[in-house]
């Protein structure tokens, strides 16, 4: 499988494939991929004659520089597991920092019609601006047809969503589900960081969700809220950093219910050093 770690070389073999009227697919990651990725790429090969795959851990995106350091690199590892899947219609594109940013990495600045001071970009200043500038210029190099983002990361798919809709980029998003470890646990690169305590612990925050949601029927966002807060403050090893029932399309904290809403629960932990996010849709 060829692994381009150059834009200009990547760009024409892309030329190539679209002068033969190929469709092609993105797959965005950031690395060290586990089954949730794989689910992405699947998804993208039944849709697309090729997928590109990129493999960047995006330094602008971070707001704390050692999660920057300790996030898992493991390239070889990652093409590996993606030539089980297809040598031939995948492309796998893994750059330098220097070969995104030409010498200048910052981000630009974006609005997001106020998406991005929800939740993540309360917690992790200029946290989307980076998702933003990476996406926008992974979407300039790589010019797909349809792009896969996970649901885990519900916040960002609504901000990339935002970003193609206010930039008019030819692309179309396809949001895929969470892919879940038989525990419950979200999938997550970061996951391969738990120390054993804190894997077995980690669950309890699925669990924690799907009780909520169960809750939401019949109390207040409030209340469950409160429920959720409780079962944190008496945890050990799990700290909560927010638990928050938002509207599914502003992303917006509600105080109250009203009919036709879609309604949707976010929370972020920290297990030891590692942050863990996840989220249920609750009707
Ligand atoms: O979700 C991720 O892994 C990253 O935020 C993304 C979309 C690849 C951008 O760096």
């Amino acid at each position: 499988m060829k692994v381009y770690t150059e834009k200009q070389e990547i760009i024409v073999a892309i030329d190539a494939f679209k002068e033969k009227n190929q469709t092609l697919g993105l797959v965005p990651t950031m690395g060290a991929l586990h089954k949730g990725h794989l689910a992405l790429v699947k998804k993208a090969l039944k849709n697309n004659d090729k997928v590109v795959v990129s493999i960047f851990v995006n330094p602008t995106q971070f707001d704390n520089k050692e999660d920057l350091v300790k996030y898992p690199r493991t390239l070889e590892r990652d093409v590996e597991l993606l030539s089980s899947i297809n040598k031939d219609a995948i492309l796998v594109y893994a750059p330098s920092v220097d070969d995104i940013y030409e010498g200048n990495t910052v981000s630009e600045t974006f609005e997001f019609d106020g998406l991005e001071f929800e939740m993540e970009g309360k917690f992790r200043t200029g946290h989307f601006d980076g998702v933003g500038t990476i996406i926008k210029r992974l979407f300039s190099i790589i010019n797909p047809d349809n792009a896969y983002f996970g649901e885990k990361d519900f916040q960002q798919l609504a901000i990339i969503k935002k970003l193609v809709e206010k930039h008019h980029i030819p692309v179309t998003i396809v949001p895929c589900p969470i892919s879940r470890e038989a525990s419950g646990l979200a999938m997550s690169s970061r996951n391969t960081r738990l120390k054993p305590a804190y894997k077995e612990a980690a669950p309890f925050i699925y669990k924690t969700l799907t009780t909520a949601k169960a809750h939401f029927g019949t109390k207040s966002a409030n209340k469950v809220s409160q429920w959720v807060e409780k079962q944190f403050e008496s945890h050990n090893l799990l700290k909560l950093e927010y638990f928050i029932i938002a509207d599914a399309s502003t992303l917006k904290t509600i105080n109250r219910k009203t009919k036709n809403k879609k309604y949707r629960a976010f929370i972020a932990v920290y297990a030891d050093d590692v942050r863990l996010i996840d989220n249920i849709a609750l009707n």
